[in-house]
């Protein structure tokens, strides 16, 4: 009896684990009406209410200067305002070896760990060791407010 109430909550967790991580990658502007959203985003994971369309509040559009970039480390993303208005975002995860991508140096993200530069255009590689572009977000602006997607 005891053996069998074990495994059953484990079977318990397994689920809860599935369904966070399908959350997590679905996580985006409408949530699916038919399913349980019982289970609480994951710690930093706020999300807005006052009826706006979801996502994650970063901050103000002016926090982002134009032409460079501001790194959100509570999201590990990176917003981007290369022309005035126009804003991107990317992953601040390097994709040479995983450190956080948390300097800005004008119009380039820099990674501190091995000095890898990334354009704030499109998260290309301007300088290695890393070889491949940073990751791109979703970005939504809502009045003055930056939201991730
Ligand atoms: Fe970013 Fe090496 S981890 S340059």
């Amino acid at each position: 009896m005891k053996r069998r109430t074990v495994i059953q909550g484990v079977g318990v967790l397994g689920g809860v684990a599935v369904t966070g991580g399908l959350l997590a990658a679905c996580g985006g502007e409408d949530a699916p009406s038919g399913s349980s959203t019982t289970s609480a985003p994951p710690a930093g994971g706020a999300t807005t209410g006052g009826g706006s369309a979801g996502g994650t509040e970063l901050g103000a559009t002016s926090e982002v200067p134009v032409g460079s970039a501001r790194f959100f480390e509570g999201e590990n993303v990176l917003v981007t305002q290369p022309t005035e208005g126009e804003f991107k975002a990317f992953s601040s995860v390097c994709t040479h070896q995983g450190c956080a991508v948390s300097k800005i140096d004008d119009d380039l993200m820099v990674c501190p760990c091995h000095g890898s530069e990334f354009s704030i255009e499109d998260g290309s590689v301007e300088r290695g060791p890393a070889k491949k572009p940073l990751e791109a977000r979703e970005v939504r602006v809502e009045g003055d407010t930056l939201f991730l997607a």
